[in-house]
């Protein structure tokens, strides 16, 4: 079996196998400690009480009245019931009592002499050592005590250097097992519930990203009208927060998207309309004039004059198309600067005079105000565009003696200008969409007086990117009026 890398692993396991690591070790540890010093804390226990016993046994030799042999018996009884062996030892290591063998059978016991614990109390007076028994094949913990003068009492059994009791470790060795078995059982336990503790709570803490990765890859296939359900107030809940936000934009980005799109066909749909019929009627002038020998001169002419005004107007609608697009990819720049309101509007009207005299309308330039000096902010090539275009549609949509009069006005912050005509109005429904990029009352009208249908579009473009707005009121045939504003410096 191939052992992933923990960095590929989910991160409800990373978080489970981490816990269930650190658990291990602190358990364990704390497990093994307290097992050994439970383990010190015994010893010291059974050393003391060993001594005691040793006391106890010094006490009673010295104060017994009881006389041999009855003594051995009364020895015997007294380690039975303290639950040790006892042992004494003469100096030259001979055993002369073992509460554990009986006392014809002493003379066979090895001598003592070099048992650890025997050999050690005579440099330290008490000593122990845990060993197995040769005498008694057990394990057992001995403690020693010797007497350097040789143990004196009246009723000793036979003066003796050493005594020593030794307690059967099986039962204390029960005893630990006992001990350990418990401490590693509650380790155990402990280990089990953490772990299922672990397992819930890093299913609880991983669901949520779980469920927000769920809904990503909702979004990345394309449904963008679902939404990441906060399911907690911790990170993970304002994380949740931040990506609707995030989507939100997204949502309206792609709507604005499609809607440019949309724009976008419907604009080259325009375009190439607008291009197919006067590129159609060239074609078809120019085909006459190629295939026909027998026109007359005047024809001949006539018809040259037309494909040439197709032409014209073709090259218009071309400079239109191209400030249009211009102005809508945000490529044409306006530069600002400050100019005299007055003599601009005034040098304009007199450049119009004669498309106007053409119609025969007559073009007015009649100011609202007598002060000559307001001072203007704005891109006055683009601003020329706007008032010509302006202008040349009251010319156009005008009728036969009409009036057009161009204006200007101080108000609040800024000049106002305006051109007013007393011509054929506009119709209140199209009031709305004249702006329109090929927007026309009447396309029919629009083409004979060789507009293009871009005109106002291109005016509005060029009045917002000044900060301002377009107005316009009509009546019809009363006549119409559009205005807008700069700011004045
Ligand atoms: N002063 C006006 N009086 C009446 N109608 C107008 C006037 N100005 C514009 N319009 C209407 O608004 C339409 C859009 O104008 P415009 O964008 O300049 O296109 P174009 O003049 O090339 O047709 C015109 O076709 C016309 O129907
Ligand atoms: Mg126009």
């Amino acid at each position: 079996m191939r052992i992933p890398r923990f960095s590929s692993l989910s991160l409800r396991k990373k978080i489970i196998i981490v816990n269930i690591l650190l658990l291990f070790s602190v358990t364990l540890s704390a497990a093994v400690i307290s097992i050994l010093e439970l383990q010190g804390f015994y010893k010291k226990k059974i050393i003391d009480n060993l001594s005691t016993v040793i006391d106890e046994c010094e006490f009673l030799l010295q104060n017994s009245a009881v006389a041999l042999p009855d003594e051995y018996a009364f020895l015997t009884g007294f380690a039975e019931t303290a639950r040790v062996r006892l042992t004494l030892i003469d100096s030259t290591g001979r055993v002369i009592f073992d509460s554990k063998v009986p006392q014809d059978s002493l003379p066979r016991v090895e001598n003592h002499l070099n048992r650890p614990e025997v050999l050690r109390s005579r440099t330290e007076l008490t000593a122990h050592a845990e060993r197995l028994s040769t005498t008694v094949n057990h394990p057992f913990f001995y403690l020693a005590r010797y007497y350097p003068d040789g143990f004196s009492a009246q009723n000793s059994p036979a003066p003796f250097s050493y005594l020593r009791v030794a307690i059967d470790l099986n039962e204390v060795h029960f005893f630990y097992n006992e001990l350990r078995k418990k401490i590693l059982l509650g380790s155990l336990a402990a280990i089990i519930f953490i772990a299922a503790l672990t397992y819930w709570v890093s299913g609880r803490v991983t669901k949520p990203i779980l469920e927000l990765a769920k809904t990503a890859s909702l979004i990345k296939s394309g449904e963008f009208d679902i939404r990441f359900r906060p399911t907690s107030e911790d990170e993970i809940g304002e994380l949740a927060d931040v990506l609707n936000e995030m989507l939100k934009r997204l949502r309206q980005d792609v709507v604005e998207l499609r809607k440019l799109q949309t724009v976008r066909s419907q604009f080259l749909a325009n375009v190439s309309h607008e291009l197919r019929t006067p590129i159609f009627s060239l074609q078809g002038y120019l085909e006459t004039l190629l295939e026909k020998d027998d026109l007359g001169p005047e024809l001949r002419k006539d018809f040259l004059n037309k494909a040439f005004r197709i032409a014209m107007r073709l090259n218009i609608l071309l400079n239109d198309l191209i400030d249009i697009s211009r102005i809508e990819s945000g490529e044409m720049k306006l530069s600002f600067r400050h100019f005299k309101v007055h003599d601009w509007l005034e040098a304009l009207c007199q450049e119009m005079q004669n498309k106007a005299a053409a119609r025969e309308i007559s073009l007015r330039f009649s100011p609202d105000t007598s002060d000559r000096t307001i001072s203007a902010i704005g891109d006055t090539t683009r601003l020329t565009q706007v008032m010509s275009n302006l202008i040349s549609n009251a010319i156009k949509y005008n009728r036969a003696g009409g009036e057009v009069v161009v204006s200007y006005r101080k108000v609040e912050n800024g000049v106002r200008l305006f051109v007013r005509d007393d011509g054929q109005g506009i119709p209140r429904e199209h009031i709305e969409r004249i702006f329109e990029r090929f927007y026309r009352v009447d396309p029919q009208r629009s083409r004979a007086v060789g507009g293009t249908g871009l005109g106002l579009a291109i005016v509005k473009h060029i009045v917002e990117a000044h900060g301002s707005t377009i107005h316009v009121s009509s009546d019809i045939n009363q006549g119409s009026e559009f205005w807008f504003e700069l700011k004045i410096s």
